[in-house]
């Protein structure tokens, strides 16, 4: 996932400010007992994801992936007090590890998990949103950005990880290479969309930052 050399990587690692102890200790956890411990944000883009959170000043944010919680820990340190961010993941398993986390960031009040699919629980969810950050299976990014698009303000920003796919979205697509397809079309879908304006940042796997005009 790292497209630039190893010695800028650790140049912009130096120059962006230091991880926070507890999201150190949670990636050291993740890395340590957790399957595809890769797939957690880190402190470079975790950093990014805090100063989006902090710019942007939502009040209701919604993630789809929540993971071993690293990202939306990030999130709610950008927001303000009586924010909330909402965060959906499909799996049962890390629920405790991600409780824990969310306890000792002292976050309980700014940080609902949900725990089943999130093509089934976003439905639910009766908020209107500032933000959305999709990180969960990729096949499914169109559908979330479909099933989230009228519940996000005039204005507000829907904000999806992982869209150069290490690089595969330019390179020839293997058979049944699923993802990879699905990532594409959901990149062209948005580039073509009238109703927003986005910037693809080159930030670590890629970061769409899509932004709704109606
Ligand atoms: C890339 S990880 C999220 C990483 C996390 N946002 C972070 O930066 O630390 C993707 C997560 O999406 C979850 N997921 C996959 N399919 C899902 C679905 N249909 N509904 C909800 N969560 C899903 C997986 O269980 C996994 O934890």
């Amino acid at each position: 996932m790292d497209f630039l050399p190893e010695a800028l990587e650790n140049y912009i690692a130096l120059h962006t400010s230091a991880e926070p102890e507890l999201l150190r200790k949670l990636n050291r956890e993740t890395h340590a007992s957790v399957l595809m411990p890769q797939m957690l944000s880190g402190h470079v883009q975790g950093r990014f994801l805090k100063m989006l959170a902090a710019m942007i000043n939502p009040v209701q944010m919604l993630e789809i992936g929540t993971f071993t919680g690293y990202s939306c820990l990030c999130f709610a340190e950008g927001m303000k007090e009586e924010a909330t961010v909402h965060t959906i993941d499909i799996n049962e398993e890390r629920s405790s590890l991600v409780s824990r986390y969310i306890k000792e960031a002292g976050a309980g009040r700014k940080i609902k998990t949900y725990t089943g699919d999130a093509l089934t629980i976003i439905p639910v969810i009766h908020e209107v949103f500032d933000m959305v950050f999709i990180d969960a299976d990729k096949k499914n990014y169109l559908n979330y950005y479909n099933l989230v698009f009228n519940k996000v303000r005039k204005g507000g920003y829907i904000i999806a990880d992982n869209v150069l796919w290490s690089g595969k979205v330019v390179e020839k697509i293997m058979k049944k290479d699923e993802e990879t397809e699905a990532i594409k079309e959901f990149n062209d879908f948005i580039t073509k969309d009238s109703r927003v304006e986005n910037v693809l940042v080159p930030m670590r796997d890629g970061i769409m930052i899509v932004r709704k005009l109606i």
